[in-house]
């Protein structure tokens, strides 16, 4: 095997662990919708090997933060209703990523909502139409909240999906931690003009190459979501076989058997892993981008074995998303480049005092004080085709709030995914995506490397 093992076992980790179906948080049908509190905050929690690190996070209702933003589970069709309350000491939101929910609900300062204040709160409600792995953040000051920990997964729960024999969810990110766990500066300008700057503690759940238990000879869900503010991710596994059953939310009409995938940031996969026969075998989820190959987790083989068969894996019950109409489809040009002014732009919320990038040729770091105009105006109900073209040489992973779009081709890739919320662009790849406007409000299309994202990438379409 490539993979390097850790000699010692971390214990099948709570968070986010097997077994962990139907825990946490979903809505009662019938009932209306009791309001959770999700608590912005600071804390001490070991990431690195040595020392604490003062990370951001979240906890939910009245239970104290356990290190990592709990994931949120609610299901298809229900009423989700949270109050975001900010105890950090700075301003921030939280976006639902990948949820096409009212644009108010959004989480966007400045064009969807004000924002929300140290001691001040929020309510968000809201009902999910589409059941998958998604995710949470803050969109304010984006760079230094998520790179010190408040991304979080969201599930949505389907009950019509198929039943496994465990779930693990992991979320997977890199810390900029330097000496005892202190954080060091969050981006280096040289690297935010180029493929953005890594961080140098890598991590799946807050833990370095944790390992979980699950049933021998079982069929385990496996929810990855990739929230590193830059790191794209070549996932592969070792030590046993798995199909990709959705992507970014959204159910595979094949599932096929995981290769290598690249998963940017703000990009999901769930896998249907086939845990070996024997009790105790291990199987490695390892990153084999670039030549260095490195574990991101591990999971064990438990009890006796379930003799359960990756041929019996069904596709999941697709999300119903509008196809769009070609035939009176817009098309609507939207070009990815460099821009060489250096100038800072103003900003209430986080402003990196740098412009690298742009969109159609206007940068605008996405949270400045007087919103630019948005990139063009959609009709609500209308069709339209964005032809993208990335005209640098480096990978962009953009995401549009608020609507899914298919991708109906593009010059660099073969297969084309299910509907998607965040395309991974490669360089000087051009892609056409199709989509229907039937979402009305300012919706943010960015990319989801932050520097890039607050350095110039970033710009919205109004439906109306
Ligand atoms: Cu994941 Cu604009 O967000
Ligand atoms: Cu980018």
């Amino acid at each position: 095997p490539m993979l390097s093992r850790r000699s010692f076992l971390h214990g099948s980790a709570a968070i986010g662990g097997a077994f962990a179906l139907g825990a946490g948080l979903s809505a009662r049908a019938g009932a209306a919708p009791e309001r959770q509190m999700l608590t912005a905050q600071t804390a001490e929690t070991q990431i690195a090997a040595e020392g604490t690190s003062p990370v951001m996070t979240y906890a939910l209702g009245q239970a104290p933060h356990s290190g990592m933003p709990p994931t949120l589970r609610m299901r298809k069709g229900e009423t989700f209703a949270a109050r975001l309350v900010n105890r950090l000491d700075e301003p921030t939101t939280v976006h639902w990523h990948g949820l096409r929910i009212a644009n108010a609900m959004d989480g966007v300062p400045e064009l969807t909502q004000p924002y929300v204040y140290p001691d001040d709160h929020f309510d968000y409600v809201f009902t999910p139409p589409d059941a998958g792995t998604f995710w949470y953040h803050p969109h304010c000051n984006t760079l230094t909240q998520m790179g010190r920990g408040l991304t979080g997964v969201l599930v949505v729960e389907n009950p019509e999906d198929p039943e496994f024999d465990g779930e693990i969810v992991l979320n997977l990110r890199d810390w900029r931690l330097g000496a005892g766990g202190k954080f060091i500066a969050p981006f280096k300008p040289r690297d935010a003009a180029r493929g953005g700057t890594y961080g140098t503690v890598r991590t799946a759940n807050w833990q370095r190459e944790p390992i979980y238990d699950a049933p021998a000879g079982g069929l385990v869900r496996v929810r990855i979501a990739a929230t590193d503010v830059t790191r794209i991710y070549t996932l592969g596994l070792e030590g046993a076989n798995a199909k990709v059953i959705a992507l970014d939310g959204n159910s595979v009409e094949r599932p096929f058997l995981l290769q290598r995938y690249d998963l940017g940031p703000g990009q999901r996969l769930d896998l249907v892993l086939r845990m070996p026969e024997s009790e105790g075998a291990e199987v490695t989820l390892g990153n084999f981008r670039g030549s260095q190959p490195w574990t991101i987790a591990g999971f064990r083989s438990v009890g006796a074995s379930l003799k359960r068969d990756l041929g019996d894996v069904t596709p999941l019950p697709a999300n119903t998303i509008a196809e769009a109409d070609l035939s009176t489809a817009k098309r609507i040009p939207i070009d990815l480049t460099a821009t060489a002014e250096h100038k800072s732009m103003p900003s209430i919320c986080g402003s990196l005092g740098y412009t690298f990038w742009a969109l159609n040729k206007v940068p605008w770091s996405g949270d400045t004080p007087d919103p630019i105009a948005p990139i063009e105006e959609l009709k609500l109900g209308e069709s339209y085709v964005l032809e993208i073209a990335n005209r640098t040489p480096h990978a962009h992973p953009i995401h549009l709030h608020g609507l899914s779009f298919r991708i109906l081709r593009s010059n660099k890739r073969r297969v084309l995914p299910p509907p998607t919320d965040t395309i991974l662009l490669l360089p000087d790849e051009r892609a056409e995506l199709a989509l229907v406007a039937d979402n009305a409000g300012a919706w943010v299309i960015h990319c989801h490397i932050i520097e890039h994202q607050k350095t110039g990438m970033t710009g919205y379409f109004k439906v109306v």
